[in-house]
């Protein structure tokens, strides 16, 4: 397994929230390509549930600080349109990257162990309410394909065996919160 480097923005001066986290940089590039225009939210949240796969409250929050818009406002289109959806309901959180890199590199069959393994589906959360699946498009760790998201942590070069002992704790323990 291998973990990725920890970005900060050049522009925003903003550390990003989560460490080894990659996903901040993808969204950086973004904001950045948009002026950090706040005409842009629509487009910038959009890219974020790509990248993170939904919109947790540390990522609105960082969006938030970087077009300089009160967090409200954030909240309020990221509630507001069908087509984002905030954190899952789950207690824990693995998000597959299914962009094109890491769909290469086998990331259909991380799907397909799931399903089989533990009869979840992407979008799901399981009976119990400990783990939700969701997908996300390129989180801007392709060289260390197929990459996954254990509550907030990226690990690469993922297998089916490498998968299920990531969320093996997840299958035996009470969530902490
Ligand atoms: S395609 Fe998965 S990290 Fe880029």
């Amino acid at each position: 397994m291998q973990t990725i480097a920890s970005p900060t923005s050049p522009k925003t001066g903003l550390a990003s929230p989560g460490k080894e986290d990659k996903r901040f940089k993808v969204l950086d590039a973004t904001m950045k390509r948009n002026q950090y225009s706040q005409d842009a939210l629509i487009e910038i949240l959009h890219k974020a549930q790509e990248v993170f796969g939904y919109l947790e409250e540390d990522v609105l929050q960082y969006v938030a600080r970087a077009l300089k818009l009160p967090l409200s406002r954030v909240y309020g289109v990221a509630t507001f349109y069908h087509l984002f959806s905030l954190k899952p309901s789950g207690a824990h959180t693995c998000v597959v990257c299914l962009g094109t890199a890491c769909y290469v590199k086998g990331a259909g069959a991380l799907l397909d162990t799931l399903k089989q393994e533990i009869h979840l589906q992407p979008g799901e959360t399981t009976e119990d309410g400990q783990i939700s699946l969701v997908t996300a498009r390129c989180i801007g760790a392709c060289g260390i394909a197929p990459a996954v998201v254990y509550d907030g942590k990226v690990l690469g070069k993922q297998d089916s065996h490498s998968l299920l002992e990531g969320i093996q704790p997840w299958l035996t323990a009470p969530a902490q919160s």
